[in-house]
Formats: C-alpha cells, structure tokens, sequence
C-alpha cells in the first residue's frame, strides 16, 4: 500500500528586502502593500530580513499575513492559547503599561472579567442620555453653512464621552492636553513606521518628539493620580470605570495600586474615543459622497425619531443606519490592523499551511475587509452588504472590526451605542457636504484615521424632506 501523506503548501509572498524584509514597502504603502498580498494566498509568507533576524536573534524570522476567515477564526479563537501579542515599542509600553489591553494569561483573564459588565448591557444603555445631550449640544453650536472639521469635532465629543465614564466628571481644559499629547504619538508611531531605529529607542533619548510625547504623558499622568487621590479621600462613589477600580481587587485580593489603575485609565482613554471618532468620522465622509444612502438614512430617522431625539430603546429600529455604520466599519477599519500575536508552538491551519514556532501572525481588518472574494467590487459603500439576508450568509470571521475571540474589543457595545447615537443625534438635524477639492485618504496610524483634516459644510435646511419614503 502507498502511504500518501499531503505536504503542506509552501508559502509565498511579495519579493522583499533581503536586509530589510517587508518594510520598506510597508512604508512607502503599508495599506496598498497589504492589499497586494492578498494576491499570494491564503497565507503569505513575509520574511522579516537579516536585520530583524539580528537583533531579535531569530533564524527564518518571517511575518505571516492571513487572509482566509478559517484561519484567522483558527488563530483568534479555536487554538487562541497557542497566541500571545508581540512585544510591543518602548513608547507603547510606557503609555499602556499594564493595562488589559497588553497584558496576557491569568492576569488578562482577570482584568477583563472585571471590566467587561461595566461596558455590556443595560450598564453601557445607561449612558444614552450623556451621549445624545452632548452631542445635541455641539451639532447646535453648528451654524447653517459654516465649515467645520469634522475629524475634530468627533474627536472633541467621543473624548467629552469617555471622560465622563471613566472620571464621572467633565472634561476641559484637559481636553487639549490629551487631544495634544495623542497627536505627539500619532506622530512618533508614524516615525517608528518610517525608522527600525526610531522604534526601538526608549522614550528616555531625548528627541525632539520624545520630550514632548514625556510632557504630555506626564500632564496627563498627574491628572490621572490627582483624580485617584481626590477619589479616595471622598466617601463619594460614581458610576464610573475610577470607581469600579477603586473597589476592585488583583487576582491575589489585594486592592489594586494606583499605578494599576492609572493603567488602566490609560488605555480606555485611549482605545475608547480615538476609535469611535475615526468611524464617525469616515461614516460622515462616506454618506457626503452617497447621496441616496444619505437620503434613506434621513427618511428612516424622521419614521422612527419624528422630532425627539434619538434613545437606545430606538436603536433596533433604526437598521439602515445600523447597515451604514457596519458598512463604514468594514471600509474603514479604525483597527486597520490588530496586534500582531506570537506563535508559541508550530500550528496546522485550517488552510494546509503550517507556522512555524515563533511565527508573527499578522491579520488586518482593513485588508480582510477589502477582499473581493468575501466582499465582490470591495471598494464600493454599499450598505446592502449588512441587511439581513445578506448578515445570513456572509463568512464567519470576514468581518472583524472588533477583533475575535478571548481578546474581542473589550469596548464594542459601548462604540456601537454611542457611535449609533451621535450619528442619529446629528444627521436628523443637519446634513454634511464635504467641502470640494479635499483629497481625503486612509492613514494608517494607531488607528485608521484620514490623512488630512475632513472640512465639511453644515446644511440645515431641507433635511426633514427626504426625496423618498422607505418601506
Ligand atoms: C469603533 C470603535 C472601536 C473599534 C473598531 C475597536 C476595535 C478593537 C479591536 C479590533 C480590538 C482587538 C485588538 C486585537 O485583537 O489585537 C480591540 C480591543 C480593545 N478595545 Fe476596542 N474598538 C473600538 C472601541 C473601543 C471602546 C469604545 C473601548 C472602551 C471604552 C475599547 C476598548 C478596547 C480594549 C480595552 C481592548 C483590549 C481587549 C483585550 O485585549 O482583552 N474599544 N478594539
């Protein structure tokens, strides 16, 4: 008898830099470059050149990018335990430290069990009112006709959001501090991209960007343990995420230090309004150049809302608004690309391919969102792609703007709540028209965000006399 045995496939890729591996091309394209590998297969071999091999003192050092949904569901999910994220730049660790979104195991584990019923549920419904006031409170300040920057005014409003339920208090003149000290990083993660040597200098050297990124992190640091210390004076307790920490205790029952929780605070201040302003801001961007999309949403916001303003209870009615919001996610990714994971052993995927121990696994929202083969004629806004017939039968694991499995955006029904709300709140009282001659472009950064500001013109008039009724 013949022992057949089915060798696996042998993975290829893109040429690269011998020295350099993928890098350079990733600078000069990180998006276009991502979508190129598609054409590679399933799983596409990236070598990661001598250079890395060097320093990280890995032979065959080689990033694997994924492009089927069985396979990522296989990383993300079935054999999840075999996967850690990768070491992370100096400049992250410092920001996130400890918080739930870096750590792993037991203390992961532990930290999200905490977390989680915070921002699932009724608790996130809760906070409807906070979302739909501010909002109506910034659209009212929008004269008819005038230009506003609309990355801006989203960025402003989903921060005002988070520090609220993270601090139970306003935010103010601390707004600029952070809005500022987020630009800085943005900033430095974009030199990091460009420069090997920039990504592995600690923030201690002193550049020009890393004096002013420790500025920044410092103010708002002391703010942070100001408001610690104040809380802990007070007998007072919110309904906050600070309160929630205060009262909590690490997996050995100790309260937790305030460094913890500074790390915490840290990280939902970040990945909780960045995220959410960037999807607006691309949902408004996209409506601006869809005319008909944009007239349906106004005719199922005046059916459904009339004149008040929208509640969570109204949210399931609004589903055209809600096909446009995941069809602006699946564009428009603002977690382009998640955190590269680690292979600790070899692993057989779903595909055929086999990756070796040590493997960087590489998945990117943006380009599984962008494959032809899951999404046909991918680059058109169609938010037909997420009715419900077409939810039915659509790929598991092709749509994951919020990731998958044990490390699932701790924050998605929060982001889908309010992102849901502002967009109601604002576009039954005013429409958006991009300002002309702007050549908006992704820019891959921490998040997805748009390579320049997004002028928009305000337009009051006429919004409640849509040209046509929805069924
Ligand atoms: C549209 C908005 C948002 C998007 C697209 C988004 C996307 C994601 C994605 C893709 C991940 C997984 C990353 C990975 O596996 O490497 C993630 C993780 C996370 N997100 Fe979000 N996010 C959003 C909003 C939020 C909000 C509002 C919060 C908090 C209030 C939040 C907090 C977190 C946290 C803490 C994690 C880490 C979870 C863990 O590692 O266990 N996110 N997010």
């Amino acid at each position: 008898m013949i022992n057949q045995t089915i060798s696996p496939p042998v993975l290829s890729g893109p040429p690269v830099s011998r020295w350099r591996g993928p890098f350079p091309e990733l600078r000069r394209d990180t998006l276009g470059f991502l979508l190129h590998c598609q054409t590679y297969g399933d799983v596409v071999k990236l070598p990661m050149g001598l250079v890395l091999e060097l320093l990280l003192r890995q032979r065959d050092a080689a990033m694997y990018v994924l492009n089927h949904p069985a396979d990522i569901k296989h990383v993300l999910v079935t054999n999840q335990d075999n996967y850690r994220k990768a070491p992370v730049a100096p400049s992250e660790s410092r920001i996130f430290g400890q918080g739930v979104l870096h750590t792993e195991g037991n203390m992961h584990h532990h930290q999200r069990r905490l977390l989680l019923p915070f921002f699932h549920g009724n608790h996130v419904t809760a906070y409807a009112d906070l979302i739909t006031g501010k909002t109506q409170d910034l659209s009212d300040r929008w004269q008819d006709g005038t230009v506003i920057d609309i990355a801006q005014e989203m960025a402003y409003l989903t921060l005002s959001v988070i520090w609220r339920l993270l601090f139970g208090r306003e935010a103010s003149a601390e707004a600029d501090t952070i809005r500022e000290t987020i630009a800085v990083g943005q900033s430095l993660i974009k030199l990091q991209y460009d420069s090997l040597l920039a990504s592995v200098t600690p923030l201690w050297v002193p550049t020009h960007t890393h004096r002013r990124l420790t500025r920044g992190l410092g103010a708002m640091e002391s703010m942070i343990h100001r408001f610690i210390k104040e809380r802990r004076e007070s007998s007072h307790r919110n309904d906050d995420v600070l309160s929630l920490l205060l009262a909590a205790t690490d997996m050995d029952g100790r309260q937790l230090r305030d460094e913890e929780i500074r790390d915490e605070l840290m990280t939902f201040l970040l990945a909780g309004h960045e995220t959410i302003s960037n999807a607006l801001t691309w949902t408004w961007f996209l409506l601006s150049q869809c005319r008909p999309v944009q007239e349906r949403l106004t005719c199922e916001l005046n059916k459904v809302l009339g004149d008040h303003l929208p509640t969570a209870a109204d949210l399931p009615r609004l589903r055209y608004m809600k096909m446009i919001w995941d069809e602006s996610l699946r564009l428009y990714p603002p977690a382009w690309s998640l955190h590269t994971r680690l292979a600790h052993t070899q692993d057989h995927l779903p595909s055929g391919a086999v990756l070796p121990s040590g493997a960087w696994v590489f998945i990117s929202p943006w380009s599984l969102h962008r494959n032809a083969r899951w999404f046909p004629d991918p680059d058109r806004f169609d938010p037909e792609r997420f009715s419900e017939a077409a939810n039915r039968t659509r790929l598991l694991f092709s749509y994951i703007p919020f990731g998958a499995g044990g490390r699932r955006c701790l924050g998605e029904s929060f982001a889908e709540l309010e992102g849901l709300l502002i967009l109601a709140t604002i576009a039954s009282k005013v429409r958006l028209r991009l300002v002309d001659g702007q050549r908006i472009r992704p820019e891959p950064v921490m998040t997805l965000r748009p390579n320049v500001p997004v002028q928009m013109t305000v337009e009051r008039a006429g919004i409640t006399e849509p040209h046509f009724v929805v069924a």
